[in-house]
């Protein structure tokens, strides 16, 4: 399947449950102090979950643009060294606002999973939270109970507060969640070491694919947890990783979301992507930071966040100079770059975020801006600091501008 037939797969299954398909919130989160950007899909409806809202469908399910590069959830630092993190993802999500709980969650998480991706059964793992003390939660004995109509004792796992208990930010709605993982391993690598020993161990190939809150409390600033009025059903499905699971690709970056991205930066800098992921191959590794920020960059001005020197802002700043810095010191690239991936940008992401394309031109002006003057910034200082600090000239610009 591509891509586009992947998400519209998980959307029709959702209506066909009677879930009402709506359009992904803004990433920029100007509502909120809690949170800078949208982390997760369930975020435009935390005041749902808290009881603060009217609930008009008890059954939503979209493709949410996720940023997690600032607060409690930041991948920034990794993105680009590996094959699954990124900074802008999409989240596929599917919500019960007080309505269906862990068991259709649990079964239709397992039907699409299965019967419509067609996912090998005997390759896929649950993990449900098995309690916590301090906090004084039991474990979620129902919900490992639900999986033993799908899944052999053995590809039940008990996890802790940390990968098992979601929590949006510090404060916020929050609950036991029970994650679905999938062992992408050969067969002899599987005979070796089971894949029950490997899931949540950050093994490249035994990666975790969807999760499913069962939202139940609201964390409140004194860190106490208050039961929510009703029980609801968050879940959050990496749509980058579902692709990569389905293409049967290693790495996001293989499948079709980013091979577009990727052979147009290779066109423009005359650098091949041998798909490396050493710490040495800094070529494949600039690539990859291209095509990933590009992404993040271009949709959060779209969404209404410019480039700035504080807040929010600065965030997105900080992301494309890291963006230049790459292609800069690794691509040979000493002209703009990054802004001239926004129309093939905004033309793959026509039917899903319509609001790139609707305001391609002011993007590109914006983002062509910001790569000249930071540029700009780096010649310059590169020959103040060449004559002073001969070898590594680039280097100590670059900490000097914190990027
Ligand atoms: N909120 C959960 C997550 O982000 C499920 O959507 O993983």
């Amino acid at each position: 399947m591509k891509s586009k037939e992947i998400r519209s797969a998980f959307l029709d299954f959702f209506e066909s449950k009677q879930h009402k398909i709506v359009p992904s919130s803004p990433l920029v989160n100007k509502n909120d102090p809690t949170l800078m950007f949208t982390n997760s899909g369930m975020v435009q409806f935390k005041d749902f979950f808290l009881g603060n809202k009217k609930i008009v469908n008890k059954r939503v399910a979209d493709t949410q643009k996720c940023l997690r590069v600032s607060g409690k959830h930041n991948d920034l630092e990794d993105v680009g060294m590996d094959g699954t993190h990124h900074t802008l993802f999409e989240m596929l999500g599917n919500w019960s606002f007080g309505d269906y709980f862990k068991e259709e969650a649990i079964a239709w998480s397992w039907e699409l999973l299965t019967d419509v991706y067609k996912l090998p059964k005997d390759k896929l793992y649950a993990t449900v939270f098995g309690g916590d003390k301090a906090e004084n939660l039991d474990s979620d004995e129902e919900a490992k109970k639900i999986w033993l109509k799908y899944l052999p004792e053995s590809h039940i796992l008990y996890g802790n507060k940390k990968d098992n208990f979601w929590e949006m930010g510090e404060m916020g709605p929050c609950g036991p969640c029970s994650e679905i993982h999938i062992d992408l391993r050969s067969d002899d690598d599987i005979a070796k070491i089971p894949g029950n020993e490997l899931v949540n161990k950050d093994h490249p190939q035994v990666v975790e694919i969807w999760n499913n809150v069962f939202m139940q409390f609201n964390r409140k600033a004194d860190k106490s947890l208050e039961p929510l009025p009703a029980k609801h059903v968050d879940t959050g499905m990496g749509f980058e990783r579902l692709c990569m699971t389905i293409q049967g690709k290693k790495y996001t970056y293989d499948t079709d979301v980013f091979t577009p991205l990727i052979q147009f930066i290779e066109k423009e800098t005359n650098v091949s992507y041998e798909g490396s992921y050493e710490r040495s191959a800094k070529q494949d590794i600039a690539i990859r930071v291209v095509a990933d920020h590009i992404r993040a960059v271009a949709f959060t001005i779209a969404d209404g966040e410019l480039p700035s020197n504080n807040g929010a802002g600065y965030v997105v700043r900080r992301i494309l100079r890291r963006a230049v810095r790459y292609y800069y010191s690794f691509l040979n690239r000493e002209t703009p770059l990054l802004y001239k991936l926004v129309p093939l940008l905004a033309s793959e992401f026509e039917f899903v975020f319509p609001e790139l394309i609707a305001q391609q031109d002011f993007v590109q002006k914006v983002i062509l801006e910001e790569e000249k003057s930071f540029l700009r910034t780096l010649e310059g200082g590169l020959k103040r600091f060449d004559s002073l600090v001969p070898v590594n000239g680039l280097l100590v610009v670059l900490k000097l501008l914190n990027c």
